[in-house]
């Protein structure tokens, strides 16, 4: 196929927050026990962190991590995660239905974000418990001294507050299996009440309301518009959580699910500028997409009930799902403008990118490139392509572009990047760039991954998905062009000359 797109800065979207490229980890499976704490491990460091997994979490250079759920957060007793190890209680997760040992808590993951180069998004139980416990929580990470949750932190050998910013009101309460799940007006209420106390104790944080759970919740929108109502004048952001399947087998239409994802961005801020609108106000809320991600391939495995930490969740990821969530990120960075917050859920061992062997290896997995590559360079301004390609109709979607790209532009590092997914299964595309007044940008890494079946998987014997270099594409004046193999993610740079 013959494809062009067209590139200028004035297309400018919106400044990138970094935040965008956070993730997450929660209490769950072997996210924590076993991915990031494994104090047995050969290479654990004198905290019990792995230090291969720190290594690659570098790697992926994510700037914020949601913790500690998910599901979980709304079981949780955060003081039983604190204070002296011997003393801390085994409690039974009703999220997971796990035994939650409490051998790693606030502290040890504050401590963990410092090595790993990462700050901390924390959530509080709005299922089981309410704005006393969740503004406790900031009191107890965030105050200096000179009261009794922030002594009682330096009591546990922490003198110095975390200052943790940025705080989730609670986790999907709209969903039927969540601890404690609310009505939209009860837990606007309930959000409202723990926003306003947590920012009288530290009036630095910003918090996020939750929205639906998917946007297949049956009470997807009105949620959004009732919670917003109550809540909108004491929190910042709302957020989306949505994971995607291949569940019929059908890659064309599992590839075209960010039209979807698109859609699904925006109506949710159509309710918020509906709410911002019916207020009359001038207060702006933003999204927080805190789980984001494939799910879908190890759904219905078995594990033992009660046990500790047991293996959940753990997807082995393929080429299509690392090109899908490619083409998501994509989606997510075309409306940086209002989304100043993502989360790639997860991050080690459940639905995530990375994946060890408890007491063994480590290896990445196919989604873990694509991720890296936009984490790395996608930062700065992020710049609209006008893109003219053929389009395909398929099961669940018509006119979907066999392109899916984003530019993104670093003035600091002098540097422009053009992301871009190939989804035709067997075409290549000649892509034609046209630079306009960014003319002075020219080639200098072209990186693809391409050449791979659509189940291609890697493992911890071999990991035969990665990218590789590729001849630079060819510049004529303003004009650039690049060959882009079918079913590829490709990711040009260039640098100001
Ligand atoms: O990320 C796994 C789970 O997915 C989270 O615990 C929950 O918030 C979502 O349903």
């Amino acid at each position: 196929m013959k494809a062009k797109i067209t590139l200028a800065k004035e297309f400018q979207i919106g400044k990138i927050d970094k935040r965008i490229y956070g993730s997450f980890v929660e209490h769950l499976g072997r996210a924590v026990y076993g991915g990031i704490y494994e104090p047995s491990h050969p290479l654990a460091d004198s905290d019990g962190f792995r230090t291969d997994v720190i290594e690659m979490v570098k790697e992926l250079n994510v700037p914020i991590v949601r913790y500690p759920g998910g599901n979980f957060v709304s079981g949780y007793n955060w003081e039983d995660g604190v204070g002296p190890v011997e003393s801390r209680p085994k409690r039974l997760d009703l999220a997971w239905g796990t035994t939650e040992p409490n051998t790693f808590g606030t502290n040890e993951f504050m401590k963990w974000c410092q090595k790993a180069n990462t700050e901390c998004m924390m959530a509080v139980n709005l299922g089981t418990r309410g704005p006393d416990e969740a503004r406790n929580l900031v009191e107890y990470t965030n105050h200096k001294s000179g009261s009794a949750w922030s002594d009682m932190r330096i009591k546990h050998g922490y003198k110095d507050p975390w200052n943790v910013k940025l705080w989730c009101l609670g986790n999907e309460m709209d969903g039927r299996w969540q601890m404690g799940a609310k009505t939209a007006s009860e837990y606007g209420k309930v959000a409202l009440e723990a926003s306003k106390m947590m920012k009288w104790t530290d009036g630095s944080i910003e918090t996020v309301l939750c929205g639906s759970s998917s946007r297949n919740s049956p009470t997807f929108g009105e949620w959004e518009a009732t919670s917003l109502d109550i809540a909108y004048d004491s929190i910042d952001y709302v957020s989306l959580h949505q994971y995607y399947g291949n569940h019929t087998d059908d890659t064309p239409s599992f590839l075209a699910l960010t039209l979807e994802l698109d859609e699904f961005i925006h109506s949710v801020l159509c309710v918020c500028d509906y709410i911002k609108a019916k207020k009359r106000t001038n207060k702006t809320i933003n999204l927080s997409f805190d789980e984001w991600n494939v799910w879908y391939h190890s759904n219905n495995a078995p594990y033992e009930r009660w046990s500790m930490a047991p293996p959940r969740l753990e997807d082995i990821y393929n080429f299509e799902d690392a090109l899908l969530v490619g083409a998501m990120m994509i989606t997510l960075l075309r409306h940086c403008d209002r989304i100043k917050i993502a989360c790639l859920a997860q991050l080690v061992n459940v639905i995530a990118p990375i994946f060890t062997q408890t007491g063994g290896g480590i290896f990445k997995q196919t989604i873990f490139y694509p991720f890296e590559h936009l984490s790395n360079f996608g930062r700065g301004v992020a710049l609209n392509p006008i893109i003219s390609c053929p389009k395909y109709d398929c099961k669940d979607f018509s006119d979907v572009p066999y392109l899916e790209a984003i530019a993104t532009v670093d003035e600091e590092k002098e540097e422009m990047t053009l992301f871009c997914v190939n989804k035709s299964l067997d075409d290549d595309a000649l892509l034609e760039i046209n630079l306009l007044d960014l003319e002075n940008y020219k080639p200098f890494e072209f990186v693809s991954m391409d050449g791979y079946g659509a189940k291609d998987e890697n493992g911890f014997d071999k990991s035969p998905v990665k990218p590789h270099k590729n001849e630079l594409p060819e510049v004529d004046g303003a004009t650039v062009t690049a060959h882009l193999q079918p079913f590829s993610w490709n990711v040009i740079r260039f640098k100001r000359k």
